[in-house]
């Protein structure tokens, strides 16, 4: 009996049917993916980085951040919270209706959800927070979360709310545990259990008063405070408990057992491994293969800044970014793309050329994208592959001069070939050889960032492997 007990443990710890501890506790697989369905079909969503520090826009006093975040304005130009807070709060007057500007441009743009910061590092509450002045309630009489969780649900998007652990406001958050922090900041008199108290309750007041939030996105625990730092577990249980379904990013906890690797830097490290949560969350890069076994997500900036900076010209082509959107996807990752918008909450105008000219991609060739999977088939030289169980979409980054695309496809039943740009689907002219399947093109490519056939076959043969490669699976 012990050893029956004992096999059928050790078949479903290995097969993944068993979630050990955590969060997660009880949960199997398959219950875990039903609730990460809608959010692995997205695959693209939108990250808003507004604060404060969206007043400054990289430049404090004679300063100028021509790079890099400067939503860590307060910390890289060592402003201590009083003067911070003093200096930005009267001067933050958002438009109205902003919230809708952000709304439809993502659903313009293709995304199927959104992100807010509520709060980043800087301390200041974009909802209305009962446990602080240094919210957006007492700033500017408004609630802003619920203005942005009001329209983003308004354009049929789910929501989420990205909250940071770290705050250089709090009295009584500890200023160190490898953290990092605003300058000069002593933990002399400070008693981080009542930030840590002050932590749940910013957190359940967000859970609890906007109806269902689908996502949580934490940001972040450090090397040093692994562990119970945060009351992780605690926190887990009581988002939970006000949202059932809620899919949690990776950055609130790790184990002390996860160790962090060393040869990563941190931004790598939240790519490797989940202990809890739900997927992870690589940082402004593009895993090589993806991120076997568990879900995940990257995130990244249009130009190099998460919150609005004046000083960075540095964007990135439309180009690159719906290149990277179909390469993240092919390897069975979401990407979730940033804005920042200016102080006012309008959105700099570079980054709704560059929405637009997604969402004008993504009207054409959405299919292949979402609900898409990781296809067996690696990454060709000329783009990259998406597929769907009866589907396999080749997406065409550099259309070949011979107007001849070659797919290592022989023991596919293939019934068709066609480009999605084509409302009529007609069919383009196929050859078999012993190991590919040789597909006739038009000579000009219908799109010159990325363009589509769609290769439709019957189901793969099981034996393949293929219906197994569920590569964006939980572990
Ligand atoms: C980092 C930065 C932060 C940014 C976030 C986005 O943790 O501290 O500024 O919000 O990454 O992933």
């Amino acid at each position: 009996m012990k050893r029956q007990i004992l096999i059928t443990g050790i078949i479903l710890i290995s097969t993944g049917l068993l979630v050990a501890d955590g969060n997660i506790k009880g949960e199997a697989v398959k219950e875990r993916n039903a609730r990460m369905k809608w959010w692995s079909e997205a695959r693209f969503g939108m990250f808003v980085h507004w604060g404060l520090y969206s007043i400054p826009a990289g430049q404090w006093g004679e300063r100028k951040w021509t790079r890099g975040g400067v939503e860590w304005i307060q910390q890289r130009a060592g402003v201590p919270a009083e003067i911070y807070e003093k200096e930005l709060v009267p001067k933050f007057k958002p438009k109205a209706d902003f919230a809708k500007e952000w709304a439809q441009i993502a659903k313009s743009a293709g995304c199927r959800y959104l992100v807010f910061t509520t709060k980043h590092h800087e301390g200041f509450a974009l909802h209305d927070s009962k446990l602080t002045t240094f919210d957006a309630k007492d700033a500017c009489g408004r609630d802003l979360y619920k203005e942005i969780v009001d329209a983003t649900k308004a354009e049929g998007l789910k929501v989420g709310a990205y909250h940071s652990i770290i705050d250089w406001h709090h009295p009584h958050a500890y200023a160190g545990f490898g953290l990092p922090t605003v300058k000069g900041a002593i933990n002399e008199g400070r008693e981080n259990s009542i930030y840590i108290d002050y932590l749940h309750g910013q957190v359940k007041e967000i859970m609890s008063s906007y109806g269902p939030i689908d996502i949580v996105w934490w940001d972040y625990s450090s090397k040093q405070c692994q562990g119970e730092r945060w009351r992780a577990k605690e926190l887990i249980a009581m988002v939970r408990k006000y949202q059932p379904q809620i899919v949690m990013n990776n950055r609130l906890y790790r184990s002390p057992e996860a160790g962090w690797p060393d040869k990563h830097d941190w931004l790598e490290g939240f790519s490797i491994g989940l202990q809890y949560g739900d997927f992870c969350t690589p940082e402004q890069k593009i895993p090589a293969n993806g991120v076997q076994g568990v879900f995940w997500e990257t995130c990244m900036t249009m130009n190099t800044s998460w919150g609005y900076n004046q000083h960075d010209h540095k964007w990135k082509s439309t180009s690159q970014l719906i290149q990277n959107l179909i390469d993240i996807v092919s390897k069975g990752g979401n990407y979730l793309l940033n804005i920042g918008p200016k102080a006012d909450g309008s959105i700099p105008k570079e980054s709704i050329e560059r929405m637009e000219a997604i969402g004008k991609w993504m009207n054409i060739n959405g299919e292949a994208i979402y609900g898409t999977t990781v296809s067996p088939y690696g990454k060709p030289k000329w783009g990259r592959y998406t597929k769907k169980p009866t589907k396999l979409y080749a997406h065409i980054f550099n259309w070949p001069q011979t107007a001849k695309l070659s797919v290592p496809i022989a023991n596919l039943k293939v019934s068709k070939a066609y480009l999605l740009a084509d409302k009529e689907q007609r069919a383009l002219p196929m050859q078999h050889t012993e190991t590919d399947l040789i597909i006739s093109l038009p000579t000009e490519a219908p799109d010159s960032i990325a363009s589509i056939v769609v290769i439709e076959h019957k189901k793969y043969p099981v034996e393949q492997g293929a219906e197994g490669d569920a590569v964006n699976c939980a572990p």
